[in-house]
């Protein structure tokens, strides 16, 4: 650089949470970070302020990013979620004006199709009211007919949406031994050939399965999927496993289900309302599990997802295709055409 020359200013990055990793290392080669350090989201009114002075936002499912945020990001090239979920974007309108959206799917595939498996295992075999039960000091002598659940393996497990954890979720299946029935927009020959999983209509699906597993992501078709026509379709002794988004059942027909005995149990990593209020009907319940949406929450995972992100902010700084792109139809848009 010659003497007379002045430095280039780096693009600005916006990273709206605390994220473990060493996601800013890699950040900071191509952009200066700018970080919101409270742990709590960020408030909208703040990043609505802050977004017209950044050139990528590394944001979390609980930022929303939609036309009006978009309406005052002048200057925006990237948008990275540390998800793999993008109903928090809307992709449409990132695509229209040529932003290119990064996720982070595969690197939490495996940890998800844990917290699924916990929670069924939990649920059918009543973990939770057995915890409570030691606690406070209930535990009485052994009995033969104390707390007994359901199997969870040689029975027939349902997965609704038959994609990277859902396919993760099947795989588990065959060390239990168990049946695995799914349902997904289209058929899946080479799956089903893979994994030995049999096709069913929802409805069908719903009727025959001890477990069914929720792993479709949330659009407007999947919103409220599992109603109270669904789960009257479900056998009396079956659980209802959610790791995918809270609305994609209805909580009022999951309560009445749960109280009138249509369904055994529900395991529920993610709720609606999420975070679900502490005197919420479904807290209390005893056939009701509930983690605090931690699906991909294992160090190692969270580690990795922080840094795909992260790739995914650094390529699209560089002018390269991000890593995983949720809009990849951005790529076809003519880069002659103005943005916006
Ligand atoms: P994916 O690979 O895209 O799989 C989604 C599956 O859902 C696909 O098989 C798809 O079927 C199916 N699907 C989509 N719309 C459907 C509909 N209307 N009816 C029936 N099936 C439908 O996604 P993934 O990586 O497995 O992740 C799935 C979701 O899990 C994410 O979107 C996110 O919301 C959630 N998630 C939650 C956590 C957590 O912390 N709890 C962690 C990770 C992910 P087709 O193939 O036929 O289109
Ligand atoms: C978590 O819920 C995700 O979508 O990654």
């Amino acid at each position: 650089m010659g003497s007379s020359e002045r430095p280039v200013a780096k693009p600005t990055v916006l990273v709206t949470r605390l994220v473990p990793g060493d996601w800013r290392d890699r950040l900071s080669l191509v952009a200066d970070v700018v970080t919101w350090d409270e742990d709590r989201p960020i408030p909208r009114d703040i990043l609505m302020e802050r977004i017209g002075d950044v050139d990528a936002l590394y944001c979390m499912l609980t930022d929303r990013v939609d036309a009006d945020l978009l309406d005052a990001a002048a200057r925006l090239r990237a948008v990275a979620t540390m998800s793999v979920g993008t109903d928090n974007i809307d992709l449409a309108e990132c695509t229209l004006r040529g932003i290119p959206v990064g996720n982070t799917p595969d690197v939490l595939t495996e940890t998800t199709a844990d917290t699924a498996w916990l929670l069924m295992l939990a649920s059918a075999r009543r973990a939770g009211e057995g915890i409570d039960v030691v606690r406070d000091g209930k535990w009485g002598t052994w009995k033969p007919g104390f707390m007994l659940g359901s199997d969870v393996h040689g029975t027939t497990i349902g997965i609704v949406g038959l994609g990277r954890i859902g396919e993760a979720v099947a795989r588990r299946a065959q060390g239990f031994s168990a049946r695995v029935l799914y349902t997904a927009r289209s058929r899946k020959p080479e799956a089903e050939a893979r994994l030995g999983v049999a096709w069913r209509s929802l409805a069908d699906l719903l009727a025959e399965a001890d477990h069914v597993v929720l792993t479709v992501p949330l659009t407007p078709e999947t919103r409220h999927l599992i109603d109270s026509a669904a789960l009257r379709r479900m056998q009396p002794h079956a659980t209802l496993i959610n790791v995918s988004r809270g609305p994609i059942v209805d909580t009022d027909a999951l309560v009445e289900a749960l109280n009138e005995g249509w369904i055994g149990a529900a395991g529920l990593d993610v709720t609606d309302p999420e975070p679900i209020p502490p005197d919420h009907p479904l807290v209390g319940m005893v056939n009701c599990t509930i983690l605090p949406h931690i699906g991909s929450a294992s160090l190692q995972t969270r580690q990795a997802m922080a840094n795909l992100a992260a790739d995914d902010v650094v390529a699209a700084l560089r002018g390269e295709r991000m890593p995983a792109c949720a809009n990849p139809g951005v790529y076809e848009i003519s880069r002659s055409e103005p943005r916006g």
